[in-house]
């Protein structure tokens, strides 16, 4: 996308090509604008995604995508969707709950109350993964989870707790293969082309908004997952979340990254030592 700027015939100035220029302008009118800051988000999926909606929107540059979504909100609602990558599942990546369920649960069955947070947690399917974990080990009644996303619209579907049925088959073979005990048919109802998850998983559950660009610490975990969220963001943003993470552990807390993310470049590695390196679980070591 780089050359866009350059075949209109300016010359690159020396801090950035022209189309470099406009992406600043463009997510700096977005934060000034509407307070979404997407300015530390990793600049090749965001590119790719933008320039979707010049297309979409009808304009040829991001200087005419900046334009549009300062004047019409509804261009910076259909933009903010087109830049909120929610995909999730159900028991996603099934050896990090095979994992969670073999090294992380008996340390943390030590405990008389456990805190755990699941930044990122987009509509759900990851926490109620964990709270059918936490149910079959015997846990669920000492652990209160905080699950947490920057957008309201998709916790709101999180707390409904419904996922389409035609997802089941795969969701339960991954329950199985994370070490399922039972099936998953007796955590859901069937309502039409829903499953609805059984509402007491969401029991020891609390669903609040917080922005990982901008919020600060909120409590101290003894676990947090995050995972497939620190890929959008670029080093910068990734190094503060990383900090925040730190700061939101309790000594000997555990900290659960996605398959694509480590610890590697937040300076923070000798803080911690891995649970299970080849899911991305690591623990924080006592000061
Ligand atoms: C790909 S989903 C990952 C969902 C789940 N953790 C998983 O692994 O299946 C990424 C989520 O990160 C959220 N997100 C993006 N930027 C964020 C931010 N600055 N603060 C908090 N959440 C953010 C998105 O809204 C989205 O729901």
């Amino acid at each position: 996308m780089a050359e866009q700027g350059a075949s209109r015939g300016v010359t690159p100035a020396a801090s950035g090509t022209v189309e470099d220029v406009e992406l600043d302008l463009l997510l700096e009118g977005i934060q000034r604008v509407y307070g979404y800051d997407f300015r530390n988000y990793a600049r090749a999926s965001l590119r790719r995604r933008l320039w979707r909606r010049v297309t979409a929107e009808g304009r040829v540059s991001l200087a005419g995508l900046l334009e549009t979504i300062l004047h019409d909100p509804q261009a910076m609602e259909r933009l903010r969707v087109d830049l909120s990558v929610t995909v999730t599942s159900m028991f996603r990546d099934p050896p990090f709950f095979r994992s969670l369920r073999e090294r992380v649960l008996p340390v943390l069955a030590t405990y008389p109350f456990v805190r755990v947070w699941v930044a990122g947690c987009a509509s759900g399917e990851e926490v109620y993964s964990l709270a059918i974990l936490l149910r079959e080990e015997g846990l669920a009644d000492r652990v209160r989870i905080y699950a947490t996303d920057v957008s309201d619209e998709i916790l709101a579907r999180a707390q409904q707790g419904r996922v389409p049925l035609d997802k089941m088959r795969d969701y339960s073979s991954s329950y199985l293969e994370g070490g399922g005990h039972e099936g998953l048919s007796q955590y859901y109802e069937v309502d039409g082309r829903w499953a609805v998850l059984d509402p007491t998983l969401r029991d020891g559950v609390v669903f609040a908004r917080h922005n990982l660009a901008t919020d600060g610490t909120f409590n101290e975990f003894n676990l947090i997952l995050c995972r497939n969220v620190l890929i959008y963001f670029d080093r910068s943003l990734q190094q503060r979340v990383h900090r925040l993470f730190d700061d939101s552990l309790a000594p000997l807390g555990m900290l659960a990254l996605g398959a694509r993310e480590s610890l590697v470049g937040s300076g923070l590695e000798d803080r911690y030592e891995p649970v299970d390196a080849e899911v991305r679980i690591y623990r924080r070591m006592a000061a």
